[in-house]
Parts: C-alpha cells; sequence; structure tokens
C-alpha cells in the first residue's frame, strides 16, 4: 500500500513537474534588442567613462553592458530575470574578453539593489519606468545618470534627449540625472561686522523642479533661479547693502542633511564672508516623486 502511494506520487511529479521545473518568473518586458547604433548614442549622451558602473536593467543578451565594459572600459552589471539572456550574456562576454569587467545577476529588476551604479540605462516600457521610476529616485546616488531607449518617466521631465535615424526609422533616448533630494528646512548663519544672519531657507521639490522661499532673521525675501543639478544646488537672492542693492549666488554641495558652499555677489567679486554652512531638520524630509509611496 505504502509503495503503490510512494509510485503514484512520483508519477504525479513527473505530470504536474515541481515549482523549480516550470517557469516561476514573469516578464515585465518581452525581449527586443537594442540596435548597436543606439546603444552607443545611449552611452554617449550618458558620457560613460572608465571609472562607471554601469547597470542595465532587463539586460537582454547584455550588449549594452559589454559594448560599455569593451569601449569604455567600466564596470558593468545586467540584471535579468529570464536565465536564457543570462546564460547568452555571459557567453557573450566571454567572446568579447570582457568577463573581468561586467557582471550578470539573475535578478528581478524591482529586487535588484542599485545602490553603486553611477549609469543606469533602460529598454522597458512606459509603465514599467513608471513602476521603476520611485526607486531610481530613492536608491540611486544624486548624480547618477539614467538613459532610456525609447521610453520616457510620465512627468519627470529628461534633461537631455537625443534621436538615432536607422534606415528610416527614428529611435528615442531619454537622459535624467538623479537629483539630490533637497526638499525641508534648512538653517544657517552668516556672521556679519554687526553681529551675524540668521538664514531659514525651505525647499519644495518634484524630481528636479525646485521651489523655494526664504527667511533672512524672520523677514521673506525672494529667492529666484533655484536649482539642483545632482548634489548640486545653487540659487540667488537680492539684499540691501546701505543704499546698494546686490544680488547673492549661492552654490552648494549637498551631501544628507548639510549643505557646503560659497557666496558670491552678481559681479564675481567674493562676498565677505564667502561660504555657507547650512543644515537640515530630516523630519522635514518629502519624496521628490509624488508616486512614491
Ligand atoms: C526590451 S529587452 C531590453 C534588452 C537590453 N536592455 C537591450 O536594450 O538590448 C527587456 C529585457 O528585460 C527583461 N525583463 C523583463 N522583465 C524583467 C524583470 N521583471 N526583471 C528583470 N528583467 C526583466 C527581459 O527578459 C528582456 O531581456
Amino acid at each position: 500500500m505504502k509503495r503503490t502511494l510512494i509510485g503514484f506520487l512520483v508519477a504525479l511529479l513527473f505530470i504536474f513537474p515541481c515549482k523549480g521545473a516550470v517557469q516561476e518568473y514573469q516578464l515585465d518586458v518581452p525581449y527586443v534588442p537594442t540596435p548597436y547604433e543606439v546603444v552607443r548614442e545611449m552611452l554617449r549622451i550618458a558620457d560613460v567613462g572608465k571609472d562607471d558602473v554601469l547597470y542595465d536593467l532587463g539586460s537582454g543578451d547584455g550588449r549594452i553592458v559589454i559594448t560599455a565594459a569593451k569601449e569604455m572600459g567600466c564596470h558593468g552589471v545586467g540584471v535579468d530575470i529570464d536565465p536564457r539572456r543570462i546564460e547568452e550574456s555571459r557567453e557573450n562576454a566571454a567572446i568579447e574578453s570582457v568577463t573581468d569587467k561586467v557582471q550578470f545577476l539573475r535578478q528581478n529588476l524591482f529586487e535588484a539593489d542599485i545602490r553603486e551604479a553611477t549609469v543606469v540605462t533602460l529598454y522597458l516600457l512606459r509603465t514599467v519606468n513608471l513602476k521603476i521610476r520611485p526607486k531610481l529616485l530613492d536608491k540611486l546616488k544624486p548624480g547618477t545618470r539614467v538613459v532610456s531607449h525609447a521610453f520616457s518617466m510620465g512627468e519627470w521631465e529628461a534633461d537631455k534627449t537625443s534621436e538615432v535615424s536607422i534606415d528610416g526609422g527614428n529611435y528615442h533616448i531619454y537622459y535624467w540625472v538623479i537629483p539630490a533630494n533637497v526638499t525641508g528646512t534648512w538653517e544657517w548663519t552668516i556672521p556679519t561686522s554687526t553681529g551675524k544672519d540668521h538664514y531659514v531657507l525651505k525647499l519644495y521639490q518634484q524630481f528636479q523642479e525646485l521651489k523655494g522661499t526664504l527667511l533672512l532673521d524672520g523677514s521673506g525675501i525672494p529667492i529666484e533661479h533655484e536649482e539642483i543639478i545632482g548634489d548640486k544646488l545653487q540659487f540667488t537672492i537680492e539684499r540691501k547693502f546701505k543704499e546698494q542693492t546686490v544680488r547673492m549666488l549661492f552654490t552648494g554641495r549637498v551631501s544628507g542633511n548639510s549643505i557646503v558652499g560659497s557666496i558670491k555677489s552678481e559681479a564675481g567679486s567674493v562676498i565677505n564672508p564667502s561660504k555657507w554652512k547650512a543644515q537640515r531638520d530630516p523630519s522635514t524630509v518629502t519624496p521628490i516623486d509624488p508616486s512614491h509611496v
């Protein structure tokens, strides 16, 4: 009786293979390779160099990663959920003699750890770009470049675009730089001849679009030309010194909850003191992607 039961279970395993033997993954995007001319334009627009770490999310046969490693000498990581693509990529890397520079990981792109990337390439779908967008903005370091073949990121406008024509067909390329999240309330003081000025800057940000209000010793003054590119913040204000209106340009590097930078007057002469160092109240930070949950 026991033997019959075991035989029956073994037979069942052949008829209905166990989970490991069936396809346990689902593609969010079908496999379609990017033409090599477009691959090279994607690498050019992102200015990929030997010190970069390039991640291709949904890496197909590995062509973007392998081309970047071979032609720019950078390190590359390809992530694909389909084991056939990973196997093919590893074979292609061996043929092109770049196995020491590249890695292919069989993973779901939504689960991949992408924090070390300095460049991310994508050829997915618009819906998939929109789904991965909060992760890109949240996990990638400010200044990381993102390039997408064919598909935009919805309301996150591209910083640059490009187009490649092949045999009468046009291929679109979108490029973004990950902005630091500078939302929230920043404060700093600057010594003056009569004491010190106390600044409180509130910044509101959606993607790379920035707006702000500034209080100087409790009085509101307009800020203009506010801009965040990667980790570089800048804005200008106008101040009255005696009878003279002076336009001051603040530039600074953002690192977590601090900004360190310099101040220049409109004419380019350095204002004394020329440095500013701001701190942010971490509880005032908000996501820069409105679809972030
Ligand atoms: C349009 S192809 C792009 C291939 C390559 N990046 C290129 O540009 O030539 C999309 C790739 O994404 C992979 N893919 C689809 N869904 C995925 C997922 N959830 N995680 C990782 N890879 C996925 C597919 O297997 C396919 O190789």
